[in-house]
């Protein structure tokens, strides 16, 4: 990332002061949760994408495999393309399989990320395109897109690129508030393309995260290894349970901590001193699954007209304007 060093450890040290707020807040609440976004520390982005190469995980493969079939017609759909802004990037290859088919063209690439190890590897993965401009944003993804804006327009097109079912991590109205927040960012006739996960066999979903190698159980108890570090807190990380559930009512999977016995922890930076029951849950993350009409219905309602849809092995690859 191309920040001076004083500039980086002073978003690390901001960084690190809103986790500690968050925890105070979200370990408090009943049921007590933590913000999924926090799994992206170092290792937990290199667990995620670990979980990526999984045989249980086919998200990323197929989505891939729906992008390099269709590249050529999405980007003929979007033409003349200037800006493409990729919302979670992860290591860079979606946004690599969507270009791949389109070598030579004058591009800046937005890229939103709150993690900073994600930036980076995505980031380096443009380095053998010098057509293409990177612009690294480290931030969530609704300041990413601000930021984005005050950026200034090009003569031609943007793209928004929501990828890998990252859209599956927001609650269905925060769902349609993220979306109507990236309709305003876009002028009428850019366009956004979304990956989503769809409804499949329960059995399917729940090996998709809770593998049979642990990875996803890793990469959900690595945020109390965060925790500890971070914020000094004492969580005994073999005291914690990985759960993954699916709520067929709510159409997701949420994944759990459960607390292997009654077990006191302290988080000094979040001010806490909790006494976990034996059983007692943390609620880390909800992954939403749709039908296929469900995303449009989704779009729809944010003020983009879907203009295309692929679907593959269960997962959704949707193509909408701003209207
Ligand atoms: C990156 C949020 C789309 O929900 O499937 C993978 C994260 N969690 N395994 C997902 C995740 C557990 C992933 N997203």
């Amino acid at each position: 990332m191309f920040m001076r060093h004083s500039v980086a450890s002073k978003t690390a040290q901001a960084d690190r002061r809103q986790f500690a707020e968050d925890v105070e807040y979200y370990l408090s609440q009943t049921p007590r949760q933590l913000p999924s976004r926090y799994f992206y520390d170092e290792l937990g982005s290199a667990l995620f994408e670990a979980i990526c190469r999984l045989p249980w995980y086919p998200i990323t493969r197929t989505e891939q495999r729906l992008l390099s079939m269709h590249a050529h017609d999405i980007l003929a759909r979007v033409s003349p393309l200037s800006t493409l802004v990729e919302l979670g990037p992860g290591d860079g290859g979606k946004l690599m399989t969507l270009l791949g088919a389109d070598a030579s063209r004058a591009l800046t690439v937005h890229l939103i990320d709150v993690s900073p190890d994600a930036l980076d590897a995505a980031t380096h993965a443009m380095d053998d395109r010098p057509e293409v401009v990177v612009v690294p944003h480290q931030a969530m993804y609704e300041t990413g897109l601000a930021e984005v804006a005050r950026h200034g327009r090009s003569d031609g097109r943007t793209l928004v690129l929501l990828l890998g079912s990252n859209i599956g991590n927001f609650d269905p109205p925060d769902s349609d508030a993220f979306l109507r927040t990236i309709r305003a960012a876009l002028a009428t006739r850019d366009s956004l393309l979304i990956g989503a996960d769809l409804v499949k066999a329960e059995r399917d979903l729940l090996l998709a995260y809770d593998d049979p190698l642990g990875v996803t159980a890793a990469f959900n108890r690595n945020l109390l290894v965060r925790a500890n570090r971070e914020l000094g807190a004492d969580f005994d990380v073999n005291g914690f349970a990985h759960r993954a559930v699916w709520n067929a009512e709510a159409s997701r999977i949420e994944m759990h901590l459960v607390s292997a016995r009654r077990q006191r922890v302290r988080v000094p930076d979040a001010r806490l001193d909790i006494i976990f029951e034996a059983g007692e849950t943390i609620w880390t993350e909800s992954s939403y699954k749709y039908r296929p009409g469900d995303i449009v219905a989704m779009l729809d309602r944010a003020g983009f007209s879907a203009a295309d849809q692929w679907t593959e092995d269960g997962f959704a690859l949707t193509l909408a304007e701003a209207g």
